[in-house]
């Protein structure tokens, strides 16, 4: 199925747009919160499987790990994911395992591959990994890359692009959810006046 769609819909002005051709899938949402980050993030970890890896991209402070606090807390766990920006990587037991990890302080690819992250990759967790442009070689090309991008105020624009069929499932059943008819609407944390 090939679409183009760019709307603006009723959740509290949450903003999308699809795009589904040969050789893109990809959707953006433009959250207006660091709860709405949360909220994306709680729909992908409901619907992640073992193995999945996110690969995440954007500057100091865009809400890479907001939006992992999200998958996190949407695979069932309840602690706080903080930046593992000094430790590489953190692990929190949930439904699924996650493996948090945080590439900002390494300087090259090879630097990624003498981690020796495939146990975990490979594993039966699941992969969210904060400035994975660092080491994009390091991981499998099979993937979800999530560009989020600050556009001024507390909006950030979110785009995820499937980097396989695993991920286009996941990136339709994202779509689904938020189409006008959907009996699962996600409810999106509201927005506070002084933020709009
Ligand atoms: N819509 C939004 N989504 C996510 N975070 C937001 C949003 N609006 C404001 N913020 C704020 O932006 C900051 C995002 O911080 P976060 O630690 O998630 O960034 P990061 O991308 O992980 O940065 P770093 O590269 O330093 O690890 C938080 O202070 C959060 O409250
Ligand atoms: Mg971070």
């Amino acid at each position: 199925m090939d679409y183009i769609i760019h709307r603006r819909i009723a959740f509290d002005r949450l903003d999308w747009y699809a795009v589904n051709s040969d050789r893109q899938h990809s959707i953006t949402l433009t959250t207006r919160c660091p709860e709405q980050t949360q909220a994306v993030g709680r729909l992908l970890g409901s619907d992640a499987r073992a193995g999945d890896v996110f690969l995440l991209s954007g500057e100091l402070g865009a809400g890479k790990t907001c939006l992992t606090q999200g998958i996190l807390w949407g695979l069932g766990g309840d602690e706080y994911a903080r930046s593992p920006t000094f430790v590489l990587m953190c692990e929190y037991y949930a439904r699924l395992t996650l493996y948090h990890m945080d590439l900002y302080r390494l300087d090259s690819v090879d630097e990624v591959i003498d981690l020796g992250l495939d146990d975990y990759i490979l594993g039966e967790g699941v992969c969210v990994v904060e400035w994975a442009e660092k080491g994009l070689d390091a991981f499998p090309g099979e993937n979800m890359r999530v560009r989020i991008e600050d556009i001024g105020g507390e909006s950030r624009a979110l785009t995820f692009t499937a980097e396989s069929p695993r991920y286009s499932e996941m990136l339709e059943a994202l779509r689904a959810r938020f189409a006008d008819d959907s009996a699962h609407a996600p409810e999106l944390p509201a927005v506070s006046d002084e933020a709009q």
